[in-house]
């Protein structure tokens, strides 16, 4: 799929890895949709950038507001070509901590909810649009690349409501890409490692170096346009479908 001229809506685009691949888009000439519930860092980056990007007040799980996003998407482009989804959150809980308190029921089903849940959301709604465009040569009509985590595979204690979450997005890349196969629609994941990004800010700074140390190579956390990087190339090789590819220096988490 070509970038240059197309339409993208980027969910979570006002931070982090959704942000750096909104200014890459951008950068190579696209229109592109911010879809993020951060209404004052997504107007920010989308005055930023231009008037070929647009911000959209967009929570992930709310069917009105993805609609009312795409709409505004066809609107600033014509038609929607990619969806890249970044929005998501952690929740880090251990089932029981040490004084015994239980891990809220609530905060298990609000971290499915955005990250799964919403993740479903988008790629329904984002494939009716995409089904409306014209194929190109190759047949292509629209490319759906979802945001995973490595913790869908090395989850760590603390992060069962996180890897759940994730491992949902990694299971139903395939089923979604077999079924959107026959309208030229592709569906990738990626399931990337630990990024420098507002969400990792959260952690220790003696934290965030252990976990440095972990990656094999190159021995650092990864870089948000790195991520950025990777949705380019997924954008351009078509044959890249119903597939998860981690991007994390080869670091395989330990338990805790
Ligand atoms: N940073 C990492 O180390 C890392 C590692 C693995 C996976 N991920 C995943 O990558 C994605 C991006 O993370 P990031 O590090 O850029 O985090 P981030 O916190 O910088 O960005 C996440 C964005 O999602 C938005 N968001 C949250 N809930 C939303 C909702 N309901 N609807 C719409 N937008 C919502 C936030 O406002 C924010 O702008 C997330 O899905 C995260 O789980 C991040």
């Amino acid at each position: 799929m070509n970038i240059e001229g197309n339409t993208f809506l980027v969910t979570g685009g006002a931070s982090g890895l959704g942000g750096a691949t909104v200014k890459l888009l951008a950068a190579a000439g696209a229109n592109v949709l911010i879809a993020d519930v951060n209404r004052d860092a997504g107007e920010h980056l989308a005055t930023e950038l231009g008037v070929q990007v647009r911000f959209f007040p967009t929570d992930v799980t709310s069917e009105a507001d993805v609609q009312s996003a795409i709409a505004s998407a066809l609107e600033l482009g014509g038609s929607l070509h990619g969806v890249i989804q970044c929005a998501g959150i952690v929740i880090p809980r251990k089932i029981l901590d040490k004084d015994g308190a239980i891990h809220p029921l609530a905060l298990f089903t609000k971290g499915i909810q955005v990250n799964l849940v919403g993740t479903f959301n988008v790629t329904r709604l984002a494939a009716k649009a995409m089904m409306q465009n014209t194929p190109s040569a190759e047949g292509e009509r629209g490319v759906i690349i979802n945001t995973a985590s490595i913790a869908a595979f090395d989850g760590q204690i603390g992060q069962a409501c996180y890897a759940a979450s994730k491992a949902g997005v990694v299971g139903m890349t395939l089923p979604l890409a077999r079924e959107l196969a026959r309208s030229g629609i592709r569906v990738m994941t990626i399931a990337p490692g630990v990024f420098e990004t507002p969400m990792a800010a959260d952690v220790s700074e003696t934290v965030r170096e252990a976990v440095a140390r972990l990656v094999l190579f190159p021995n650092r956390l990864g870089r948000a346009p790195e991520f950025a990087s990777l949705v380019e190339h997924i954008l351009g090789n078509v044959m890249l479908n119903g597939e998860v590819i981690r991007i994390d220096g080869a670091v395989r988490m330990p338990a805790r």
